[in-house]
């Protein structure tokens, strides 16, 4: 049986990670990237740390003829598809793109896989699709109220194509908030433009890159005022992806949609304080205006992950903040 699985946004942050612990577990993974918030510069280290030749192509996902063109899909086991935009304020000023670039990569994913009975199917869908929820945490049978951003209603979209679609089996795993980078250093977060994620901004503001952090909003009913997320080490939710594949590969039928957290809420004021305590730095920061598209307060219940594809998240958030801070002190001098 082939071992090779395509994964789409390979050289993107949770792609990359992905991508070792598939080749730690026998996969051969295929990237499919067209670096548009990526560096080819990825596919390097990931070599490094895999001590082995990766196949990576530069092809962007909404390109049917030419993936159908560049891969041989009858020799390929299953497909993990990571590429997406992901910024939530970009998508509502450019919604159009967002929904052309996500909607359509995963429409022709689908066509492809339909095409080829490739019957294994991974898709990245994100808490967003909860929407503000009435209850906490919120578990996979939790109301998908109206998504508070377009990037949030181009993840339902997609997942409802793979849930109407013809594939036998496939997991849609809806990620709560990853941080942190792989324990080598030599890969993390690392987008091309001024970051949206609170870490990554954390992060560039203890290596001096910016003077200040400002937190989007204090006057939320939360704990502190700020708002709460689920954060879970980026190399936990990578794992997530080998125990989904080999929970359907040798399965029949197989559909199952699964939060992937810590389960634990954390308000951004908790987590800058973590981060200053965990690495012994000062981190300056203001309180600024509410973001548009942010939601108050969600975290995950993940006891069904944990059930059906027996996977276990092994860090604790500090171990994230370390790594994350690591990476960003070894990506900087690098
Ligand atoms: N990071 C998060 O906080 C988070 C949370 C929930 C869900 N997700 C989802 O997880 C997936 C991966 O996120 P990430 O944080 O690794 O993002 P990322 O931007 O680091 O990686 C995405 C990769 O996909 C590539 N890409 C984008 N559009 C493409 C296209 N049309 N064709 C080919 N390649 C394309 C980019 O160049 C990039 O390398 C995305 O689908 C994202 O929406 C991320």
């Amino acid at each position: 049986m082939s071992k090779n699985i395509i994964v789409t946004g390979g050289a993107g942050y949770i792609g990359s990670h992905t991508v070792i612990d598939l080749v730690e577990s026998g996969y051969n993974p295929i990237i499919i990237d067209n670096f548009s918030n990526s560096n080819f510069s990825v596919i390097n280290k990931l070599e490094k740390i895999c001590a082995k030749k990766i196949k990576s192509l530069n092809i962007d996902c909404t390109n049917k003829n030419e993936l159908v063109k560049k891969i041989d899909w009858q020799n390929i086991l299953g497909i993990i598809h990571f590429a997406a935009l992901k910024s939530v304020s970009e998508s509502f000023e450019n919604k159009k793109k967002y929904f052309f670039n996500n909607v359509e990569s995963t429409r022709v994913l689908i066509d492809i896989a339909e095409e080829n009975k490739i019957e294994n199917f991974v898709f990245s869908s994100s808490c967003t699709v909860y929407g503000s929820p009435d209850l906490l945490p919120v578990n996979e049978n939790s109301e998908l109220k109206k998504a508070l951003s377009p990037y949030g209603e181009t993840k339902k979209k997609c997942e409802d194509l793979i849930k109407n679609s013809k594939i036998k089996k496939f997991h849609i795993l809806r990620y709560f908030n990853p941080i942190g980078a792989h324990k080598s250093s030599l890969i993390g977060e690392n987008p091309k433009n001024k970051p949206n994620n609170l870490v990554p901004l954390i992060c560039q503001c203890g290596i001096g890159k910016r003077k200040l952090l400002t937190i989007y909003g204090n006057n939320y009913s939360t704990k502190d005022g700020t708002c709460v997320r689920d954060y879970i080490h980026v190399s936990d939710v990578a794992q997530a992806h080998v125990c989904a594949l080999k929970n359907m590969i040798d399965k029949k039928n197989c559909k199952e949609v699964l939060n992937i957290g810590l389960s634990k809420g954390i308000s951004v004021l908790e987590l800058i304080n973590l981060f200053e305590q965990s690495n012994n730095i000062k981190i300056n920061y203001v309180f600024g205006e509410r973001r548009k598209g942010d939601i108050q307060e969600i975290y995950a219940d993940c006891k069904l992950a944990k059930k059906k594809i027996n996977w276990r998240p092994k860090n604790s958030i500090s171990q994230a903040l370390v790594d994350a801070w690591k990476w960003e002190k070894k990506n900087k001098l690098s």
